[in-house]
């Protein structure tokens, strides 16, 4: 089944005008130009990703797949290590894909996936203190990601819970529990895997952090995970090639254009909104990819997201009446695997038998409608973007369709979309305070 996306743009017909979008065309096709010839363009060192789906090393990617059968049969909890763009894309595919309710169930009721959790994400004492209480009992591993191997957080979380490995294992058994995530040749953590003997998946030079979740970064714990991590890389595959269709067939550079044209008239924030739970690390992912990669020269639209309608009782107020700085993203999926049909009750005691007969996402899609129309009469652009049902594979489009879509709007602005200078300034402080020797 295809996996394209769509740009729907009838709820933006009161804002921009035809005009506005084609004069934005030539340029959203130099910039997408600009990435695919790699030497040109800011940041040209990492424009390794765009080709991945196609170019990616197929002899990795069956050591990613044995490693995690062997983790599979191993462990009930995989500890995913790392922080930004070193976790937030398999958290995003991990909790999109996986039963809502998975954590609560068996290893058996999960096919057999150990229950992945997160560590290094902060430096909270008391998240790492249940943690490590919390694993107690579990047989786990540690998946530790960091593309430097230098940052802080991760780096703190893999020293505590390497040392509950060696405390359980012996340090020369505990290393089939270690998987290391890292540079190819340099850093600390490629000097500590390769000085331990840990196994090691490489991040690739030419790809940074928010733009690795196609890597072994995102590959190795989906696949523990139980994700089909090949049909992921064929949803990659298929915008890759979509995304050289001229500007009227090309979903991205459309999207890149339109949020580019809003901006330029004022407005600033973007709202990802979506429809299902099954998004919310998926807006995650989405803001940190766009927020850190056009974040620059104090520019950019500030990246936000809703999910509806549950956020329609909390933030629907405002975004129905407060100030007009904001337009809306809308990731609408068409279709459902699962049906649920409202029944007639007698005597109608909750005044729903009007709905009687109608499946569940029947009921969303008119929500959605109705506000969608409503947000439009409010003041507030929609960009719609529709997909056809989650799964590996259509994931694996709205990844790449994104960060695509992300270097394109980088260039538009006139920003390197592949550097963080900005995150440097907490870390100097950090350190200075912490006395770490050279800060
Ligand atoms: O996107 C990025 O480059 C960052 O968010 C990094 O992924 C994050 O800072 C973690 O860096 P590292 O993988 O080097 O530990």
């Amino acid at each position: 089944m295809a996996a394209r996306i769509q740009l729907d743009s009838t709820h933006l017909k009161p804002f921009l005008n035809d005009d506005e979008l084609t004069m934005l065309a030539p340029l959203a096709e130099l910039a997408d130009k600009q990435l695919l010839q790699g030497h040109e363009g800011a940041g040209s060192d990492y424009h390794g990703w765009i080709t991945l789906p196609r170019d990616y090393d197929k002899e990795e990617f069956a050591r990613i797949q044995s490693t995690a059968q062997r983790l599979r049969e191993a462990i009930d909890v995989l500890v995913v290590i790392g922080i930004g763009g070193s976790y937030l894309g398999t958290r995003a595919a991990i909790h999109a894909l996986s039963d809502s309710f998975g954590d609560s169930l068996t290893k058996a009721q999960r096919g057999g996936a150990p229950l992945i959790v997160y560590a290094g994400t902060q430096i909270s004492t008391r998240y790492h203190a249940q943690l490590l209480k919390f694993l107690e009992d579990k047989r786990f591993a540690v998946n530790v990601i960091s593309k430097s191997g230098t940052t802080t957080e991760p780096a703190l979380a893999f020293r505590l819970l390497r040392k509950e490995l060696e405390r359980r294992h012996g340090a020369e058994d505990a290393k089939p529990f270690i998987v290391a995530t890292t540079d190819g040749q340099r850093g600390k953590l490629f000097e500590l895997a390769n000085e331990k003997g840990y196994e090691k998946f490489v991040v690739p030079d030419d790809v940074g952090g928010r733009y690795s979740v196609i890597t072994a970064v995102g590959l190795l714990p989906l696949a523990v995970s139980g994700i089909d991590i090949a049909e992921l890389m064929a949803g990659a595959e298929e915008a890759r090639q979509h995304a050289d269709a001229p500007f009227g067939q090309n979903a991205i550079l459309q999207y890149a254009c339109t949020r580019h044209a809003l901006y330029q008239k004022g407005k600033v924030i973007e709202l990802l909104v979506n429809f299902d739970p099954r998004f919310q690390y998926v807006a995650e992912w989405w803001k940190q990819l766009f927020g850190e990669s056009e974040g620059k020269d104090h520019k950019a639209l500030y990246p936000a997201s809703a999910q509806f309608t549950t956020d329609l009782h909390s933030l629907g107020q405002y975004i129905q009446d407060g100030r007009r700085h904001l337009f809306e993203t809308v990731l609408l999926e068409t279709g459902s695997a699962e049906e649920i049909t409202v029944e007639t009750v007698e005597g109608d005691p909750d005044g729903l038998n009007y709905l009687a007969g109608k499946n569940m996402a029947f009921v969303n899609e008119k929500a959605a409608e109705g506000t969608l129309a409503a947000h439009e009469d409010g003041g507030i652009p929609s960009i719609i973007l529709n997909m056809p049902p989650l799964n590996a594979k259509t994931l694996g489009y709205l990844f790449y369709f994104f960060m695509r879509a992300c270097g394109v709007s980088a260039y538009l602005l006139g920003v390197n979309p592949f550097d963080q200078p900005g995150v440097e300034a907490y870390k100097s402080n950090m350190f200075r305070l912490l006395g770490k020797p050279g800060a």
